[in-house]
């Protein structure tokens, strides 16, 4: 009997597809082989450690497309590291990231993305992989864009939003995309007009507008939706590059992504929790409080969220990442008091993503096999990790979480293990929690104990977008 063999037994088994009563077999770090529980086949089954999942979910472990492990951002960097972010990620039930490097002005492609691997390299609880942001698209990164989806960085994000930072033109993005239309990349989009943006920031403090929620009112729907449209249709003119919208927050957006879909093109979209959760009431919350929900694109009006489960039922929206980028209250969101546009960008939240779309099952917003299909497969496919990540079955990596679906938990920035001193969901119950992960076989969380290390997690090249496929 091999210590290298597990047994999950007794679950209810689910995938985007398939719901069973199954016990698993896992071997070396992969899954061998699933069975009917209670069959003389699984009942044959020998182990060195046998988990019991009886009256608990069993699903594949999350994969979070989008985070942001210390990024630099208006002068500060992203509070988490590849340590704290993955650990929390793993207490949470997500075992892949994929993060973005960043290209840096005036910098190759891979200067960003060597400086990435040397964050992230050691340090991760669980596997991670990489996007690469392009800040600087001319002709030598072109070229380079061609080498990295070769070695499986296969997806590049560009801004229409923060000129001066990431932003790139019209004409930059026309040009990348053209590349990745040629190379199999796939293009992500921050959808918002930032040049028109900074045009209402700069009115909104002359006017003495400087609190948090004017975050919100100057990043108007209206340019996140015309962003949105006009990135389609460079897609379209680039001879028709796969486009994947991050962050879409707002019920217009979501209308120009179907519009898109209707018309058979390859146009996907991203939520977040933060936009189905959350709402302008919190960025307009006294006492710079608000600044807790700083983030771009901006936290709407209730009413959007209606739009976005739609979205999400009717596959118009694909992805549920959390664009986790948490600054602290304290000494870092505070560094916009008197000036909003100074809040750095970003929530925390890498570790509730997996819980909240949870609860939207509990609340009757999506399925369980559409929980998972938004947490788990969706993204493994749409960034070129499935089967490996988002599924269980036969040869996938044994990434696997025991789901208790009954117990209640309250989310607290005093019991979350992100390194960041506030929780955007503080006080919140939600039904539904991680009781074990395992990461490639390994067991990194045993009934509510850490017991991964950081330097487990492992790099996991990509292979091109596998949406369509
Ligand atoms: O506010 C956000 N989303 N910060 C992270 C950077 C980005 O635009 O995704
Ligand atoms: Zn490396
Ligand atoms: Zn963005
Ligand atoms: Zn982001």
């Amino acid at each position: 009997m091999s210590t290298a063999r597990t047994l999950v037994r007794g679950g209810l088994v689910i995938t985007a597809t398939d719901e069973t009563h199954a016990d698993i077999l896992i071997e070396d770090g992969r899954i061998a082989a699933l069975a009917a529980h209670g069959s003389t086949v699984s009942e044959s089954w020998t182990a060195g450690r046998t988990i019991d999942a009886t009256g608990k979910y069993v699903i594949p472990g999350g994969v979070d497309a989008h985070t942001h492990m210390e990024l630099p951002f208006g002068g500060t960097f992203a509070s988490d590291d590849f340590e704290t972010g993955t650990r929390a990620a793993a207490w949470g039930g997500t075992t892949t990231i994929v993060d973005f490097a960043v290209q840096s002005m005036g910098h190759a492609l891979r200067d960003g993305l060597d400086a990435w691997h040397a964050k992230a390299d050691g340090k991760c609880a669980i596997d991670y992989a990489f996007h690469m942001i392009l800040s600087d698209v001319h002709d030598s990164s072109l070229k380079e864009m061609d080498l990295l989806v070769e070695e499986g960085v296969t997806s590049f994000k560009l801004f229409m939003a923060y000129p001066g930072v990431f932003y790139s033109d019209d004409g930059r993005i026309l040009r990348a995309m053209q590349r990745a239309s040629l190379n199999g990349g796939l293009v992500m989009m921050h959808a918002e007009n930032g040049i028109a943006i900074d045009v209402l920031v700069e009115q909104a403090l002359a006017r003495g507008e400087t609190d948090p929620r004017y975050h919100g009112e100057v990043r108007k729907v209206l340019l996140e939706a015309e962003a949105t449209h006009r990135a389609i249709q460079l897609a379209r003119v680039a001879g028709g590059t796969p486009l994947y919208v991050v962050h879409v927050s707002a019920e217009e957006a979501v209308a120009e992504i179907a519009a898109a879909r209707d018309k058979g093109l390859a146009v996907f979209g991203e939520t977040c929790p933060q936009y189905l959760f959350l709402s302008t009431d919190n960025l307009a919350e006294p006492g710079f409080e608000g600044a807790k929900y700083v983030c771009s694109t901006p936290l709407r009006p209730r009413e959007h969220q209606a739009a976005l489960w739609r979205g999400l039922r009717t596959n118009d929206l694909q992805v549920v990442s959390t664009d986790h980028c948490p600054f602290c209250f304290s000494g870092q969101k505070e560094l916009g008091r008197g000036d909003f546009s100074k809040i750095p960008n970003g929530l925390p939240g890498v570790e509730h993503r997996m819980d909240l779309l949870h609860q939207a099952v509990v609340d009757g917003h999506i399925s369980r096999r559409r929980w998972i299909e938004i947490a788990c497969a969706a993204p493994a496919r749409m960034f070129g990790l499935y089967p490996k990540k988002g599924t269980l079955a036969p040869g996938a990596d044994a990434d696997i979480v025991i789901y208790d679906p009954d117990i209640r938990q309250t989310i607290s920035a005093a019991t979350h293990h992100m390194n960041v001193d506030y929780s955007a969901y503080e006080g919140r119950t939600v039904t539904g929690r991680v009781e074990t992960v395992l990461s490639r076989g390994e067991v990194v969380i045993d009934r509510r104990t850490y017991t991964g290390r950081a330097g487990h997690g492992v790099y996991t090249p990509r292979s091109t977008c596998q949406y369509l496929n």
